[in-house]
């Protein structure tokens, strides 16, 4: 046996499409274009990319798109007043500061600060509290494209025993709360898993739907999941590699050549989960601009 592939390439740019239509739409009212604003502070090549891409996106759907890039020295103080300023700006829809943060600045501060109905990426704590509570609200990105492709895919979730591994604040943590609440979607038996679990093979042998989000490659190996799992894999990990272009390759968290025989559907990296987050960060914005989720 072997999974079947879940192509987020496919789902994802389904997912733009619909967005440019409905960016159209919005602007054949008289409305202007969504505008999303996007701060970089420092120059973590991984981030240079993923705002790069971010970008790119916001071009092929027809929101407009700013990326502000500040020197890694920038003080907290500095940062949230332009943070501040971006709230008032009422030519801003939505605001993305890349993550991770330099170590003097403290990521909780900083996301406390951006108005919570111009967060797009769901990190702000009236959001998450809001997303635990089953209300209306902006939804991390990463989690909400995974839930989009299980619905894309009629993959069940209802009932099922999920495994989360990885329990960041902006994917394993919301990832869990959407997959055991949502409310027309989820309703899953939902387990996390962390760097402090004694025994993670106990929990994830036992998974219907696996999803791993723990930043290492290669940390999920065939024996530790059951026949038929259906697999998540959120890592994105740079190997070194001379022989590609780059000079690295990209890997999941997941031993995709070996846990592919056992698995039911198993998304591949790159090319799964990653481009969903870019497609929901332009649902999110769009729903910024028209203020569908916070009104006043
Ligand atoms: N760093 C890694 N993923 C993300 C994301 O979805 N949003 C932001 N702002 N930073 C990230």
């Amino acid at each position: 046996m072997s999974a079947e592939i879940i192509d987020g390439k496919m789902v994802a740019e389904l997912l733009r499409n619909r967005v440019k239509e409905d960016v159209q739409q919005w602007c054949d009212k008289g409305n202007r274009p969504p505008y999303l604003q996007v701060i970089l502070v420092g120059d973590d090549p991984a981030s240079i990319v993923y705002t790069g891409t971010k970008t790119k996106a916001c071009q092929q759907v027809g929101i407009q798109t700013e990326t502000m890039v500040l020197q890694d020295t920038i003080s907290e103080k500095e940062l949230t007043q332009i943070i501040q300023s971006c709230n008032s700006n009422d030519k801003i829809d939505g605001i993305l500061v890349q993550m991770p943060l330099p170590s003097h600045l403290s990521q909780h501060t900083v996301i406390e600060t951006i108005d919570h109905r111009k967060d797009v990426d769901g990190f702000h704590p009236m959001n998450v509290g809001r997303l635990s509570l089953d209300q209306p609200c902006f939804k991390s990105c990463t989690p909400a494209g995974v839930m989009e492709l299980l619905k894309y895919y009629s993959i069940p979730v209802k009932s099922q025993y999920a495994v989360v591994v990885g329990a960041s604040n902006i994917v394993g943590s919301p990832m869990a709360v959407m997959l055991s609440r949502e409310n027309s979607f989820g309703k899953a038996t939902t387990t996390i898993c962390h760097k402090y679990t004694r025994n993670l093979t106990a929990h994830t042998i036992s998974a219907d739907i696996l999803i791993v989000a723990a930043g290492q490659p290669n940390l999920i190996k065939a024996e530790m999941v059951k026949q038929g799992v259906v697999i998540i894999d959120i890592g994105i990990n740079r190997i070194a590699d001379e022989t590609h272009e780059k000079g690295y390759r990209l890997v999941g968290d997941v031993d995709f050549e070996s846990v592919r025989k056992k698995a039911s559907w198993i998304t591949p990296v790159p090319g799964g989960v990653g481009p969903m987050t870019v497609a929901m960060l332009m649902k999110n914005t769009l729903l910024a601009a028209k203020k569908s989720l916070y009104p006043k």
